[in-house]
């Protein structure tokens, strides 16, 4: 038998149906994206075959919470990212009520490592579904042409909060160091050059 969990994602997973886990599956696969170990962190995204501009790679999807959900999943995905070195919180904002929880195993965007000379974007969009009503989703998509092996990576958008605790490993040229968000970086240069947090 196996183990109850008190995990909120771990129990919306349990909770759906065949079907609804088939169309996860479908919305999150991609045509020419594998994951495997990266050397930024971990495992990360590359490009099975060779991807043209403006391509849509994969959706990022998970279960939409609200926010007071949100934060308190973040913080115990903190949490448990502390015990266990697994990547922190893989939480995105979609909008000012509701955030999508990538947590779930068809999430392949999940993997995508933060870069600071990126080839992918994340857009919102407005979705028609069966009954009439719109849903905003978030898609990835190629900014660049990417060739086959390349990495996937985006800009993670961070601000400057506590930016001394996410280094970045990109390895570019142009990489500033830390996860931050473009606009941030001039700041982000003054803070690196006077040592302040
Ligand atoms: C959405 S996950 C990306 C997938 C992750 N590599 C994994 O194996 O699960 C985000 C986490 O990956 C790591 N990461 C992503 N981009 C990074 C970068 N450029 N430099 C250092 N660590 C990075 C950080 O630990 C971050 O919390
Ligand atoms: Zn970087």
């Amino acid at each position: 038998m196996s183990e109850a969990t008190d995990d909120p994602i771990e129990l919306w997973i349990n909770s759906l149906s065949e079907e609804e886990v088939l169309e996860l599956e479908k919305r999150g696969s991609s045509r020419c994206c594998e994951v495997r170990k990266s050397s930024i962190h971990g495992s990360g995204v590359f490009a099975s075959c060779d991807i043209e501009d403006g391509e849509l790679l994969f959706e990022y999807i998970g279960q939409r919470i609200d926010k007071e959900d949100s934060d308190a999943r973040a913080w115990s995905q903190i949490d448990r990212a502390k015990e266990s070195g697994e990547a922190s919180v893989l939480i995105f904002t979609l909008n000012d009520e509701v955030d999508i929880d990538g947590r779930i195993p068809w999430n392949l965007a999940r993997y995508i490592n933060h870069c600071c000379e990126p080839n992918a974007q994340a857009w919102i969009e407005d979705v028609d579904l069966p009954d009439g009503s719109e849903e905003e989703r978030i898609y990835i998509y190629a900014t660049k042409a990417i060739a086959k092996g390349s990495e996937i990576g985006f800009n993670y958008g961070f601000d400057l909060e506590n930016w001394s605790d996410h280094p970045c490993l990109c390895g570019k040229p142009t990489c500033v160091g830390y996860i931050a968000g473009e606009e941030y970086w001039d700041e982000l240069k003054e803070k690196i050059a006077t040592n302040h947090s």
